[in-house]
């Protein structure tokens, strides 16, 4: 309620960059001194087995996690971690240092509930970010999303990939390719298989080859866009090459989803492309979920991530097979207490299905259609 005035009134007002500088310059303190930190923490987690999963070798104390694009450099995790999320996935981090996209880069779409973001993997690349990620102390699970620079030809981008993460990697607890980014030209024909394959073969030959890296989990980030078979073909790719799991799925590119009307979009005045996030996303993230886990079972980790606003989103992505759910944008609108209320109300719903955990509820709704796709998903 208070979060939503100042954001009518003040936040609102500033520019989306400035608000997530000045957020994470608050937090800083709680991230470094470790007491205040586990204190917080337990405010804003329940520390009961209701909401623990374990997965990719840890033991999750909720399954909120934060999305890619908001922990660029590796520098907020903890705080992150701190205000009720088990996991961060940083990056995208890229081999070389590199500026975001020219002109403007973010835009609030409230109307939507939605982002529009074009950065283009605007960070201090691998080298940096593999130092902050090893200097940790914290109890917060980090991920390192990998990508590749901008100016690297297609053909090339298996070893700016291996690169990435074999650099960043190392004391991460899992790696993410990231092959669904819209604002990096040609990053997504990196998700069709013939591609796909030899990027993932030269990323797991670059982790096995160091003591610091080898068995490390690594997934793979899908977009939205793709066709059903592409997300098919992908799922059987993973399971063929050992993959850990699926993120699915980062931002779409169709502007059909939004109700902000064209020309508000088009007085952004920015150049083309650019990708939407948060509650136009909800149900296409939703179908791509129950499709790999209609094909893969719980055979991988499937990571659900578009449009979730809510415990009771997260509480239908468990139901459908994710084992962890990560937020971006919906934290963005729903303020720095918004993973705790998430956190507490998850808590509350598992206790009153009576089930002893949210683990035995991973993806038992799967195979069932249902929620809210229907209308909105034909959109798509
Ligand atoms: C401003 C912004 C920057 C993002 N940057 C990245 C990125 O660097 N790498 C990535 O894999 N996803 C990135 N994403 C996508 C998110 O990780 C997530 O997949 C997507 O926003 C859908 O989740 P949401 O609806 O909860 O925001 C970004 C999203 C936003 C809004």
């Amino acid at each position: 309620m208070i979060y939503r005035l100042l954001f009518s009134t003040l936040i609102r007002r500033v520019s989306p960059e400035r608000a997530h500088e000045l957020a994470f310059r608050l937090l800083r303190p709680i991230s470094l001194i470790s007491p205040l930190r586990r204190r917080v923490r337990r405010f804003t987690i329940p520390d009961d087995r209701l909401i623990r999963v374990h997965a990719l070798g840890f033991s999750f104390p909720t399954p909120l996690g934060v999305a890619a694009g908001l922990d660029k450099d590796a520098e907020h995790f903890e705080e992150l971690g701190a205000l009720g999320f088990s996991f961060v996935e940083v990056g995208t981090v890229t081999p070389l240092p590199q500026q975001p996209n020219p002109g403007p880069i973010l835009a609030r779409l409230p109307r939507d509930r939605a982002l529009l973001n074009r950065m283009g993997f605007p960070n201090r690349g691998a080298q940096a970010a593999a130092m902050r990620v090893r200097a940790r102390f914290g109890e917060t699970i980090v991920g390192v999303n990998v990508g590749k620079n901008r100016d690297t030809a297609l053909d090339d981008a298996p070893a700016d990939y291996a690169r990435a993460a074999a650099l960043a990697g190392a004391r991460a607890d899992f790696v993410v390719l990231n092959v669904s980014s819209p604002n990096t030209p040609g990053l997504r024909d990196l998700g069709a298989v013939a591609r796909l394959r030899p990027l993932i073969g030269a990323v797991q030959e670059a982790l096995s080859a160091s003591e610091e890296t080898a068995g490390t989990p690594l997934l793979v980030k899908i977009s939205p866009d793709m066709s059903d078979e592409d997300v098919d073909a992908v799922a059987d790719l993973a399971l063929e090459l050992g993959l850990a799991g699926i993120v699915a799925t980062n931002t779409t590119i169709r502007r059909e989803v939004l109700r902000t009307p064209p020309a508000r979009v088009a007085s952004l005045a920015w150049p083309e492309g650019g990708g939407i996030s948060g509650a136009p996303l909800k149900d296409r993230s939703l179908t791509v979920l129950r499709r790999l886990r209609a094909r893969v079972g719980d055979r991988l980790v499937l990571i659900s991530v578009g449009g979730v606003e809510s415990a009771e989103d997260v509480w239908q992505r468990v139901r459908a097979g994710a084992t962890l759910v990560q937020a971006y944008t919906g934290f963005v609108y729903g303020g720095p207490l918004w993973p705790r209320s998430v956190n507490y109300a998850l808590a509350r719903r598992v206790w009153e299905s009576g089930a002893d955990s949210i683990e035995e509820l991973i993806g038992v709704d799967a195979g069932r259609a249902g929620g809210s796709e229907g209308a909105d998903a034909a959109r798509f």
